[in-house]
């Protein structure tokens, strides 16, 4: 080729089935996690965007939405996007110049809240607490008192290191007080455990549809309170985003008219996924998530090794284990995936190792193999631990607690 030539040679590459590795590999990291069947064929159909069809399935999505998130919100979205739209049509609709948000900060995802509120030039204020520790009431109280927010931001599950904000209800509570709205993350942690939205008085909440709910990555799911819907109103403009814009979105999601050709088939599967929650229950969902993640636990520690997060303030949704002295994690988790075919997550540079256990990753075959996958792998490395005595832990815990629900 002459240096003038400018050409683009056509590229030949195999096709997708020969690139996927012919065993596939379990996902039992922090998302995406494995789908229903139920879930995989709904989203290989494509239909119109617009339409009767489609109409059925948004108002129906809408539906099962208010019961995953215990809300009777009427403006409920499906986002085209990962959860970081979602968190970023919070920010962007609620906060603009001259407003204040009081970020509660616990880790990566958590933060994240204050690098898109500064984007949107919102003055930001922190609340930032030790890694692996969780925000507590008593630190929101004093942040609050003789402060201004409009906005109060926070996550359920820190997924980043592992930690679960238990006393999530009353900080919202505190925030309410004060005057401020609340946006919370529960990108995690929806459909793996309890959120009331409603009865807890959360303005905003959302979530990716690729954790808990066990649907295909792309499309995430916002609610928002009647305050929050009518705090975005007074947006002075020019409002920043056009697909991510609230108002824009009830176009779509109220009046079944066109914003932007919606990821039907991605809005199919969080059908099909949302469905099978309802039918499941959330309580015997939430049962089977607490059961599988302890059992997981109590075989992880069973085999000798160390859980990062002390057990009251752990996220069950993402466990998060220390990688013992001397082992290699990522080494580690590649033998996983090599020779066992299970994935696990690093940790943005932690020194941790972690486990998902949402939705379809809740199920007793997984945590075997996953189990054994870690402890072969661990061993490898040179770790001391004993590898049969967590699997039996494992075992004694399903059947003393989970037998037939998972
Ligand atoms: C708690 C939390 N918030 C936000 C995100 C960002 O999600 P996404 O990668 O879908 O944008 C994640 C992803 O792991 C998360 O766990």
């Amino acid at each position: 080729m002459s240096p003038t030539d400018s050409r683009v040679e056509r590229p030949l590459p195999p096709s997708i089935i020969q690139v996927l590795p012919a065993e596939p590999l379990l996902l039992m990291g922090a998302g995406p996690v494995p789908v229903p069947a139920e879930v995989a064929r709904a989203g290989s159909l494509v239909i119109n965007h617009l339409g009767d069809t489609m109409n059925l399935v948004v108002d129906r999505v809408k539906e099962m939405a208010r019961y995953v998130f215990q809300t009777r919100d009427d403006k409920i979205f499906g986002i085209a996007g990962p959860s970081s739209a979602a968190m970023e049509m919070a920010v962007g609709n609620l906060l603009w110049p001259g407003r204040r948000a009081l970020v509660l900060k616990m880790g990566t995802f958590s933060g994240r809240f204050a690098e898109m509120a500064r984007g949107v030039g919102a003055q930001v204020e922190l609340l930032e607490v030790p890694e692996g520790e969780p925000v507590l009431a008593e630190q929101v109280e004093r942040k609050l008192a003789g402060a201004r927010f409009d906005v109060v931001t926070l996550v359920q599950g820190e997924t980043s290191c592992g930690v679960w904000t238990r006393e999530l209800s009353q900080i919202v509570c505190l925030a309410r007080e004060s005057g401020a709205l609340t946006a919370v993350d529960a990108v995690c942690t929806l459909g793996t455990m309890p959120l009331k939205k409603d009865e807890w008085g959360i303005d905003v909440a959302f979530a990716g549809s690729q954790k808990g709910l066990s649907s295909l990555p792309g499309v995430a799911l916002i609610a928002f309170s009647e305050g929050a819907w009518q705090a975005l109103q007074q947006h002075p403009g020019p409002r920043p985003h056009w697909c991510l814009d609230a108002q824009r979105a009830q176009e779509f999601w109220g009046n079944h008219a066109y914003h932007y050709t919606a990821p039907v088939t991605g809005l199919l599967a969080l059908y099909e996924a949302l469905r099978l929650i309802c039918e499941e229950t959330l309580e015997k969902r939430f049962a089977r998530h607490g059961h599988s993640s302890l059992a997981l636990q109590a075989g992880i520690e069973g085999m000798g090794l160390q859980l990062s997060i002390a057990r009251e303030h752990r996220l069950n949704s993402v466990v998060a284990i220390e990688i013992p002295p001397g082992a290699d994690g990522a080494r580690a988790r590649r033998y996983m995936a090599e020779r066992f075919k299970v994935e696990i997550s690093g940790a943005f540079g932690r020194r941790i190792v972690r486990i998902g256990q949402m939705g379809e990753q809740c199920r007793s075959p997984n945590l075997f193999r996953t189990l054994h996958a870690l402890g072969m792998a661990l061993a490898r490395e040179g770790a001391k631990l004993d590898l049969s005595e967590g699997m039996a832990v494992m075992e004694e815990y399903l059947l003393q607690h989970a037998g037939g629900i998972l």
